[in-house]
């Protein structure tokens, strides 16, 4: 029996419900791959904020650095909106992100042929679709200093932030992007603003150093808004594309929404080889929806899927949760966000059952 120590961060929204329906999940095939999970639950984001104030409690990073993995749902919420940044809900996941060093986020975007019909382009751009974001996570403008809102001599406040990468931080991840690429289609397309960003000047002279040392990856570059028109024009002409911070938030999200729904996705963020990796669902906490058992619990569960792959070196467990969420989409069950003409509607919980039958 191999036993792991799996941190919970529910955290807010439906981030609970997705949650709980995962959690029963991984429970129901642990027996069957001769698994133990020791769940513990911490807090992040805004039920942190409620319960001590802070978005990151320290309890909750130590009990995650003593941990195999960490399962993370979603953050944030109106409530907590309007708090000073130190107290806000996302303070917390980034403080996360830095405590665990994990600078490399993997963010797949693959479109599944029973839920075409969901994507909002057509078939035939869609059909097919598999990419693979690699998104620089514990740098650029997300981290870069000076940042703040300042007031200049003249009285006026002024709004700061640094876009800056170190050559080691791209190495790292350029590393990351030849890697993934070399294990997918062989294809690695770097996303970047050269033409303008001096940042990205380096980022680009770096990517482009490396690709001796990967003769067998085929490398490209294009320019972030460049690379958002193709993302729409023709998202299969993409393999893998590995970006900074900024441009990797917001390409995700637009790859994201090309297979259909963000609440299908799911996400891996890895630091150091050996240390505890956060897997989480691509979408937010949705606070319109929360407690209202309309959640589509599937990202979350394709997370565990990426867990159990990627730090707990269980790809027979993962490929069984994987399978689950095809058998039940083949089934007809469709959560509200991937519902269409001629399928059966079912909430967060019943979507759970319907994988615990897909399982048995
Ligand atoms: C994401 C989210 C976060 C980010 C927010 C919630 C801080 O949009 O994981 O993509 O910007 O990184
Ligand atoms: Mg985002």
């Amino acid at each position: 029996m191999t036993q792991h120590r799996i941190t919970l961060l529910p955290g807010d929204g439906i981030g609970p419900e997705i949650m709980a329906v995962t959690v029963q999940i991984l429970e129901a095939i642990a027996p069957r791959f001769d698994l133990e999970f020791v769940f513990t639950e911490a807090l992040i984001g805004g039920v942190a904020i409620d319960a001590t104030g802070n978005p990151l409690p320290p309890e909750t990073l130590t009990q995650c650095q003593n941990s195999d993995a960490v399962l993370l749902a979603a953050i944030g919420g109106y409530k907590w909106d309007n708090l000073p940044r130190a107290q806000r809900p996302e303070t917390g996941l980034l403080g996360l992100r830095a405590g665990l060093d994990l600078f490399a986020n993997l963010r797949p975007a693959t479109i599944l042929p029973q839920l075409i019909d969901a994507s909002s382009l057509k078939r035939e751009v869609v059909e097919g679709v598999d990419i693979m974001v690699v998104r620089e996570l514990t740098g650029g403008v997300y981290f870069g200093q000076p940042k703040g809102i300042f007031t200049d001599e003249t009285g006026q406040k002024r709004g700061v932030n640094t876009m800056a990468y170190t050559e080691s931080e791209i190495d790292r991840i350029a590393q990351v992007g030849f890697e993934t690429a070399r294990k997918r289609g062989g294809k690695l397309c770097s996303v970047d603003k050269a033409n303008v960003l001096d940042v990205s000047q380096l980022w680009r002279d770096r990517i482009t150093a490396m690709a001796p040392q990967y003769p067998d990856v085929e490398l490209s570059h294009l320019y972030v808004d460049n690379a958002a028109m193709q993302l729409v024009r023709a998202p299969k002409q993409f393999d893998t594309i590995v970006t900074g911070n900024l441009f990797g938030d917001i390409l995700s999200d637009a790859a994201a929404m090309l297979t259909g729904s963000i609440g299908m996705l799911p996400s891996a963020s890895l630091g150091a080889p050996g240390k505890p990796g956060v897997f989480e669902p691509v979408h937010g906490s949705a606070p319109d929806i929360a407690g209202q058992d309309k959640a589509n619990p599937l990202a979350q569960v394709l997370s565990a899927a990426m867990m159990l792959r990627y730090a707990l070196d269980q790809p027979a467990a993962a490929a069984c949760l994987e399978k689950a969420v095809i058998t039940v989409l083949d089934q007809g069950y469709r959560t509200g966000d991937i519902m269409s003409e001629g399928m059966t509607l079912v909430g967060c919980q019943a979507m759970g059952e319907a994988l615990l039958k897909a399982l048995a």
